[in-house]
């Protein structure tokens, strides 16, 4: 049976974000009850701002529901008042998104989503079931695209594991400081940030899942964003903490799924899809990317993974497919030398695939309603 112990063990994962103490050592566990049936706890919060507490909740109630064999699993929350509407601490937005509104003071605390950067109009993540797809291409081009409309616009690298973005912009600039926030980097006319910006490249961080989502917060409220048009998120593969994380601390305008064709035919991409259907984000399409392979002396395409695979998909999952990416060896070139194709030949049928696929994402955008509602995980 469970015992107490794992529950506080599990629970230590969680750290607050001020003092870097995990929230059993800060005494904020209360009222732990375990039985057959399950867990109940209540964490009974200081002054933390509103949207520590709803982190910290949705945590909680995820790290006791992996705990093998864990039946009913209840995080309450306690110590103070619920989180107004809109209440918010100092240097927090003052804006509050989600299932907070019209809640009564007082009542059984939900846990408050607060958005937090709610001076950015829509917000795209750039996701896939596996690694090497294009995603980090995809992201960065897509950005660019959305950037040459004329449209003011954010790139964060939430992927830990392999921040490559900065290396596809070319770009090595430290972010300076200024008011205790972070100004991001700018390249190419894009606002950046990314892990590997902050970091040594060859610094073995090990990421757990609780230090990749006060990363992603971290990414979202403590850079000077500022007001944006578009704010795209390029993702690590599959289905992790960073997925997870980043649904949860903002209502995501939707997610583009980038596969090759033959990938179409693994359980990842699915999976992939599925999860971000369970937390509510609206799928705004499927990017087939190297497509085919256009020949540079006969320009003969030749679709050396098959093709209609990502077609196939769209289908299935009835959504559309927004574009279909040849492979193309300048691409590569563009993004390792650190001038994207977009950049570096904004004429070619390449670019001119990743502008149309900026206008297909925009368009999308404001068919599935931009802004939508705040995933409930419990
Ligand atoms: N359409 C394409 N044509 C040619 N090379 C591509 C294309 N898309 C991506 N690549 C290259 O494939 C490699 C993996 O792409 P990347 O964007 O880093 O994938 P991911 O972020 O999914 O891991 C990179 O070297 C990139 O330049
Ligand atoms: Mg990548």
């Amino acid at each position: 049976m469970l015992t107490e112990q794992q529950v506080l063990d599990a629970l230590r994962g969680i750290r607050d974000p001020d003092s870097q103490k995990d929230i059993v050592a800060l005494g904020l566990v209360r009222d732990l009850a375990v039985d057959a049936g399950g867990v109940s706890v209540t964490l009974a919060f200081t002054g933390q701002a509103p949207a520590t507490k709803a982190t910290m909740h949705s945590m909680a109630t995820r790290l006791l529901g992996q705990i093998p064999g864990i039946g009913r699993v209840q995080v309450k929350m306690g110590g103070g008042p619920a989180p107004a509407p809109h209440a918010h601490a100092p240097g927090q937005p003052a804006q509050a998104h989600g299932h907070a509104h019209g809640q009564p003071q007082g009542a059984p605390a939900a846990p408050a989503q607060v958005n937090l950067i709610p001076e950015v109009r829509h917000t795209v993540a750039v996701s896939s079931g596996k690694g090497g797809v294009g995603k980090s291409t995809v992201a960065v081009n897509l950005a660019l695209a959305l950037r040459k409309t004329g449209a003011t616009v954010g790139l964060i690298d939430t992927d830990v594991y392999g921040p490559d973005v900065p290396l596809m912009l070319g770009t090595r600039g430290k972010p300076g400081m200024f008011d205790n926030k972070i100004i991001p980097v700018e390249a190419h006319g894009l606002k950046l940030m990314s892990i590997g910006l902050l970091v040594n490249e060859r610094e073995a961080v090990v990421w757990r899942g609780p230090m990749i989502h006060s990363f992603i917060q971290q990414m979202l409220k403590d850079v000077m964003w500022g007001a944006l048009d578009f704010m795209v998120f390029d993702m690590p593969p599959g289905t992790g903490d960073a997925q997870l994380s980043l649904s949860q601390v903002l209502p995501l305008g939707g997610v583009v799924m980038v596969t090759t064709p033959q990938d179409v035919a693994l359980l990842d991409v699915r999976k992939a899809i599925g999860m971000f259907q369970r937390l509510n984000v609206p799928i705004l399409g499927i990017v087939e990317n190297m497509s085919t392979f256009a020949c540079p002396h006969c320009g003969q395409h030749t679709a050396i993974f098959g093709d209609a695979g990502g077609g196939r998909l769209a289908d299935e999952y009835g959504v559309p497919l927004l574009a279909r990416l040849p492979l193309d060896p300048e691409t590569r070139v563009g993004g390792d030398e650190g001038t994207p194709i977009t950049v570096r030949r904004p004429d070619s049928a390449q670019a001119r695939a990743f502008r149309d696929l900026a206008a297909a994402v925009t368009m999308r955008l404001d068919e599935v309603g931009g802004l939508g509602s705040l995933p409930k995980i419990s």
